[in-house]
Order: structure tokens, then sequence, then C-alpha cells
């Protein structure tokens, strides 16, 4: 008989975080991905300011989904975790600040109200906030359907709203005990190595199996993304999704494919600043046990592959934002085996070191570098990471000159892991 007192059963999460409201994502190539989120994944610009462009999913009751940033690199700011009342906020804050991770009280951004800055242990940064002005579209936008909160854009992917977070971590649990303890989390589904550690958690805070992931960075680096995941209204639009990025000359890392954790259909791709992009379908899974047991996945489990057998492929493992080459793995040994359980050679390669090294990702042009080069420092690339490349390119794209909203400056360093 399954009962709560059953010895796995877990309690269902706290509730008082309602759901993931938005990422500000950095990119050190902000036209390119700017036309990413646009042309390619149908998101609509909500406005502008300073070094921010803030973007939507065309079904966001909210202000913005995404606020892209121009930056010397890549990688992700902050996440916005809305809470379910105002009470539910001071309880958040008040647990936080007494696991010692709060940072303040802050104005948020349009849209937002008074919110409050946190650090995951990991140091990713996360902004709390419980009022939120809900979107009016302007007559061109305005949906046909009342409970729509905005007209179907048509155009690329048309992603309807964002679907989680998977962020890069020195240690997985402690950043997940952070979600269950402080935030009120569940981790619904985990990958247990034969050691015993933990080296990835799923937690959700919904009924949606998962809105934040933990992945073990096995550079040893802290603060970093894996990725940010996009849903569409259906499991064929993932598809359609690599036919649409395939076009417009947008890096496929792999997929389309089924995860067997989580069992999520998905591709994964990096927009033109490097920031690994998931286009997700969950199916209609949902995770409705108020007594859910825990899904723990061994080495040998992983070593499979997913779910139909395509093995993961091993930038998957490799590649987080931002970049971090071996000489950036300061006074820590990389660790020694994959989180995922599969093998892994020692040192670990730079990112560009596998998948398609005739190819840079990042980029989308032709690159004869070796894989001993970081990545960002391909010495054809028109469009690398280095921070006079980034200058370049912010100076020189058509109507964006110094003065325009993406000057390169004074936005280094808070919270990035940069
Ligand atoms: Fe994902």
């Amino acid at each position: 008989m399954t009962s709560p007192q059953h010895p796995a059963a877990t309690r269902p999460p706290r509730h008082d975080i309602a759901h993931v409201g938005h990422v500000e994502l950095l990119t050190p190539e902000p036209e390119a991905s700017l036309r990413f989120f646009v042309d390619v994944l149908g998101l609509t610009e909500n406005g502008r300011e300073g070094n921010s462009v803030y973007l939507r999913t065309w079904d966001d009751y909210e202000h913005h989904t995404v606020k892209l940033t121009a930056h010397d690199t890549s990688g992700i700011r902050r996440v916005g975790l809305r809470t379910s009342s105002q009470a539910a906020l001071e309880a958040c804050v008040a647990a936080v600040e007494a696991a010692g991770l709060g940072i303040g009280w802050k104005d948020g951004d349009p849209g937002i109200g008074h919110c409050y800055l946190c650090r995951d242990p990991d140091g990713h940064e996360i902004e709390l906030y419980w009022e939120s002005e809900w979107y009016t579209p302007p007559a061109a936008l305005r949906p046909a359907l009342k409970n729509q909160a905005q007209a179907y854009p048509g155009r690329g992917v048309c992603v309807r709203r964002l679907d989680h977070v998977n962020y890069l971590a020195r240690e997985a649990e402690p950043n997940g005990d952070f979600v269950c303890d402080v935030l009120g989390g569940r981790v619904t589904e985990q990958i247990m190595m034969d050691n015993g550690s933990i080296a990835a958690q799923w937690l959700h805070f919904t009924n949606k199996g998962y809105d934040l992931v933990y992945t073990r960075d096995w550079t040893g680096s802290t603060g970093r993304l894996h990725h940010v995941a996009f849903t569409p209204d259906n499991r064929e639009d993932i598809l359609r999704a690599a036919d649409i990025c395939l076009d417009a000359g947008i890096f496929i890392e792999t997929g389309p494919h089924k995860h067997a954790i989580q069992q999520t259909f998905f591709l994964y791709v990096y927009e033109p600043g490097g920031n690994r992009i998931e286009l997700c379908h969950p199916g209609a899974r949902l995770v409705l046990a108020p007594d859910w047991r825990t899904v723990t996945w061994t080495e040998a489990e992983r070593a499979k592959g997913q779910a139909w057998g395509l093995k993961t492929i091993e930038s998957f493992h490799t590649h987080g934002t931002p970049p971090v080459g071996l000489c950036a793995v300061r006074g820590r040994r990389p660790a020694r085996r994959c989180p995922y359980g599969l093998p892994m050679v020692d040192p670990p390669p730079p990112t560009l070191a596998r998948g398609r090294p005739e190819h840079s990702p990042y980029t989308g042009h032709s690159c004869t570098a070796r894989p001993t080069r970081a990545p960002g420092s391909c010495p054809r690339s028109r469009r690398g990471f280095s921070r006079s490349r980034a200058r370049w390119s912010s100076s020189c794209s058509a109507g964006w000159a110094s003065g325009g909203p993406w000057r390169m400056t004074a936005t280094r360093g808070r919270g990035t892991g940069a």
C-alpha cells in the first residue's frame, strides 16, 4: 500500500515559489543573439534599457521572459522566481537570510516590483519577487482569445513559455538542499554515482517534473549555466525547430531525441552568444503524487545514453557558460568522472575538442583551431568570445553604435562567475 509513510515518500513542494518567471542571459554577441531569440525562437521584444533588451514568449502573462544583456562573455546573470504571495515572499526571504545567502532588496526591472536578491550555495544569483505587472499587448499583438497573453507570432519556433533552467554547480547536492529546504522545492529525479555522490538533481516547485536542475560542473567552476529551456506547443515543433535552426545556421549540439530522465523530448542548440538553449517538450507528463518517490539513476543506467539509445554527446558534459579553459581551473583538479557516468579522459578537453572540431559551435564559422585551444580563442573566428572582439562587434553593429542600448560597459562580474 502506498502512503506518505513509505520510506521513499517525499513531501510535496511548499508552493511558496509559484514558478520560474524570467532569466537574464549575457551575450558577447548582442545583435546576433537578439536575432536568434526574435527570429529563430519567435520571442517578442518588449522594451530596452541600458545594455539590455527585454523579450517575451508569446503566452507569458508577465512583462518579460528573457532579459538579454550585452556583456563581455556569456552566461546567466540571474533567474527570477515568482512567489505565490507576498507572505510567501517574506517567508522565503526569512529562510534565505537564516541560511546566510541573502543579498538584499532592490527595485525590480520593468514590470517587476520590489524584489529580493539572494544566491544559491554555488553563487548563482536568484531574484525572488511577488509583484508583477501583467502584460497588456498593443493592438497589433492582441490575441483573438482572451485567455492568451499575446497573439501567436507565427515566427520561427514560436516557443510558448520558459520551461526550466539547468545550472552547472561545483557540487549539485548542496544546491538541491537549498532549493528544497529554503525555497520549498522537491527533488523529482537525480543521478547518483557509484560512490554515492549526487551528480545532478532535477527539482520542482510546481506539478511540472522540474523547474531547476543542478548538474555537477566537472571543471570545478561555480556560477555557470548549462542551459535554459523553452517549450513550444507540441512535440513536433521540436522537429520543426531543428529544421529552422539548420536553415538559420544555428549550431545544433544534439537531438532531436528523448531524454531518459524526465522523458523530455529535446533539441539542444547554441545561441550565437554561446549559451546552450534547449527546445523541449515534456509531453503530458506531470508529477501529481504528493508522496512522489525521488527517482535515482545509476552510473550504469546513465551510460546507456538517452531514452532511445542516443549516446550523450561529450560536449554536453564539457560546455557551459561562461566558458572556462583549463587555465581557468585554478587550484582545483577537475573531476575525473563525468557526472553522467560516461568514461572520460583526464585532463578534460576544452569544449572545442569534441563534437564538431572542424566547426566552431560558437561562431557558426569554419574553424581549424586545434582542440587544445580554448573556446573563444579561435584565431579564424570573426565573432569570437574575446573581450576585444565583443567590443568590436558591438561598436560595429548597424544601429547599435556606442550610445545605443548595447554599450559594452560596466556590466562585468555581477554574479556571473565571469
Ligand atoms: Fe533541460
